[in-house]
């Protein structure tokens, strides 16, 4: 973890950050109110809610932004924040840069840094709210920041540039372009993928949020959901979900990753294990191992001789490892 810096502290002095701080509430409180009560427009920070001896900053409009900002400005006609500046909807029309820097006749004055907000020098979770204050409970899970990114301080913009790369750049959507900004922080995962069996990753076939919602989820480790709560390895093995006559009990109880290890192994079948029985005796050790010297077995299934090779290749009659809908016994 060593690839990425917190985009927090970086040169703004203490003062200065208190006076962001001091400003801004007012700013969240409308931007709220504005967006939840839906009131017509959001209202810019009324005296009484400011420091003392300071008036607060009013919104002046992104033009006024666009004469010295002038690449900024054009680059964001492009940008999916642009129905900002155009929708009435998000309270913010015409001046759609106010939405996240807060508002801005001061900085326009003096063009002073510290008399406007940057969200890459907020501490992580003060610029999550400004973004947050649109993506909140959206449909596609954004907003859930109980995940581990948001509690080791990966902040929104860590993975989301809103200027720096262009209007391709906001969110990565090609699978390869995703891939590598998740290996960018997790280079040890990443290496798990170039091992022979593995998913199609390095081809960009496809990428870390098939499997993974980097938003936070209900599964532990951001696993992705398939059907409401089940793992969303069964959005694509949809074959394997069920539900079975004759489950085989760790499907349920345990899930895939009992079995396999899908970022990738040197074990065929990306199974934990070089050899299948090994990883089927982990739990049936009760079966007689290939060394035992009682022939019959002492506890059930007693048919099983573990001496003959003709019985350790489990899923050679066991076919249905994961599940049968004719057969106790998962042969078929
Ligand atoms: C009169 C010119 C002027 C106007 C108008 C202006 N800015 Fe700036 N802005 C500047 C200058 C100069 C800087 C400092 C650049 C530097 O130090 O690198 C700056 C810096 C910034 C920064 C970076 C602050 C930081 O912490 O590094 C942001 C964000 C910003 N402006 C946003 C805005 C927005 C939003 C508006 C419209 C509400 C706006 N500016 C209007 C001149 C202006
Ligand atoms: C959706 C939120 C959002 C909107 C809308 C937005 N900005 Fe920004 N802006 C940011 C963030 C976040 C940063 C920090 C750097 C980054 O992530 O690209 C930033 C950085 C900046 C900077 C600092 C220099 C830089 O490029 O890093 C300037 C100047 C700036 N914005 C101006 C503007 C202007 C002008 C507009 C309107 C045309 C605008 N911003 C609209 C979020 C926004
Ligand atoms: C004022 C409301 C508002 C704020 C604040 C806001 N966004 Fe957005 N965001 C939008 C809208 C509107 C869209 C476009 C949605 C659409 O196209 O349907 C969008 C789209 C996006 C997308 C999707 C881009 C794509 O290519 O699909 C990302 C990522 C995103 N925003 C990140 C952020 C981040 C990060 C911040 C904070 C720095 C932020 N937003 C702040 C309103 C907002
Ligand atoms: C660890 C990286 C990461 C973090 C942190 C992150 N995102 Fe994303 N986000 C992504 C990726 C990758 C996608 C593209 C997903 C895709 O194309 O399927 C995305 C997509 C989006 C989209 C587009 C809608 C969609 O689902 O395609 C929005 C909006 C968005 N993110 C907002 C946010 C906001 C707001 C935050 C902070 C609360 C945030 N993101 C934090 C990586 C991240
Ligand atoms: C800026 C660095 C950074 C980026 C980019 C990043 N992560 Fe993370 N990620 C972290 C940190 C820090 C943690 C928490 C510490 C850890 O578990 O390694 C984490 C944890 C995780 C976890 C573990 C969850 C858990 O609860 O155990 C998953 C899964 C994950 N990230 C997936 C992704 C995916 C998918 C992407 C790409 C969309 C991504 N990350 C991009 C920094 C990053
Ligand atoms: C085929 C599905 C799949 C894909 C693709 C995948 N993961 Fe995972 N990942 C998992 C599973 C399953 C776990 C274990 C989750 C748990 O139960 O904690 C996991 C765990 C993790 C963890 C936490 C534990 C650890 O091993 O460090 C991180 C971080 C992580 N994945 C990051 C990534 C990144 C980054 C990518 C893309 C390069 C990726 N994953 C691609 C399925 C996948
Ligand atoms: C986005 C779709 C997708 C998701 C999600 C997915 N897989 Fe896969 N999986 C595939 C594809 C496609 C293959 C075939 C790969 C190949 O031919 O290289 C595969 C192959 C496998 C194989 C090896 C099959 C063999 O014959 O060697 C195993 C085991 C596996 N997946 C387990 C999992 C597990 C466990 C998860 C969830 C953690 C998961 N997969 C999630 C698409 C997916
Ligand atoms: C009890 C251990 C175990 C569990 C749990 C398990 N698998 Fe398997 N899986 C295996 C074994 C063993 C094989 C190899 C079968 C063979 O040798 O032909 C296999 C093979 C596969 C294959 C290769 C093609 C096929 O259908 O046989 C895929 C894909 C797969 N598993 C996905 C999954 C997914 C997804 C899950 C979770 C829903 C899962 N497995 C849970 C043991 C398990
Ligand atoms: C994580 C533990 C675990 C692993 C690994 C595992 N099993 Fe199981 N298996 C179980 C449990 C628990 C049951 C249910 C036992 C019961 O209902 O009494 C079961 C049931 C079975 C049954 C059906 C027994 C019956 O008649 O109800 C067969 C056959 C079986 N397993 C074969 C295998 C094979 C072959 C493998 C290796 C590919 C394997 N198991 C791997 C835990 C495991
Ligand atoms: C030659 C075919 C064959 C092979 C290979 C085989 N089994 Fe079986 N297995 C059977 C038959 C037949 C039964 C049913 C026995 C019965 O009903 O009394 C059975 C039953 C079982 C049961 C259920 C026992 C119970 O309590 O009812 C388990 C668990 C099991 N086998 C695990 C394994 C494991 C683990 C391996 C690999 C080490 C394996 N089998 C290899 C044929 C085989």
């Amino acid at each position: 973890m060593t690839a990425f810096s917190l985009p927090h502290s970086a040169g703004i002095p203490t003062q200065a950050r208190r006076y962001h701080a001091a400003r801004l509430a007012p700013f969240f409180a409308s931007a709220l109110f504005a967006f939840f009560a839906g009131s017509a427009q959001a209202q810019p920070a009324s005296p009484a809610q400011a420091g003392a001896n300071d008036q607060p900053a009013t919104y002046v409009g992104s033009e006024t932004c666009q004469a010295c900002h002038e690449d900024v400005f054009n680059a964001f006609q492009k940008n999916p924040h642009h129905l900002v500046e155009t929708s009435a909807k998000y309270k913010f029309d015409t001046k759609a840069c106010e939405s996240c820097h807060g508002p801005g006749s001061k900085h326009a004055e003096s063009t002073s840094p510290s008399d406007i907000s940057n969200p890459a020098k907020l501490k992580p979770a003060a610029a999550d709210k400004v973004c947050l204050s649109c993506h909140l409970n959206q449909p596609t899970n954004v907003g859930r920041i109980t995940g581990s990114h948001a509690k080791n301080q990966v902040s929104c913009a860590s993975c989301h540039s809103i200027h720096a790369k262009g209007p391709d750049g906001v969110a990565p959507h090609k699978a390869a372009d995703v891939n590598q900004q998740c290996a960018s922080c997790h280079g040890n995962v990443w290496a798990s993928f170039q091992q022979p069996f593995r998913h199609k990753l390095p081809e960009g076939v496809m990428s870390c949020v098939d499997c993974h919602n980097p938003h936070g989820s209900f599964q532990p480790g951001n696993m992705q959901t398939s059907r409401g709560s089940e793992p969303g390895c069964l959005n694509c093995h949809a074959d394997l979900a069920g539900p079975f006559a004759f489950q085989h009990a760790p499907l349920q109880t345990e899930g895939c990753s009992t079995c396999h290890v899908p970022h990738g192994t040197n074990n065929p079948r990306m199974l934990t294990r070089a050899q299948v029985q090994y990883v089927c005796l982990e739990c049936h050790g009760n079966l007689p191992l290939p060394t035992a010297s009682d022939v019959n077995g002492t506890i059930p299934p007693a048919i099983h001789d573990m001496r003959s090779p003709r019985f350790q290749n489990c899923t050679v009659c066991h076919q249905k490892i994961h599940g049968s809908n004719v057969d106790r016994g998962l042969f078929r």
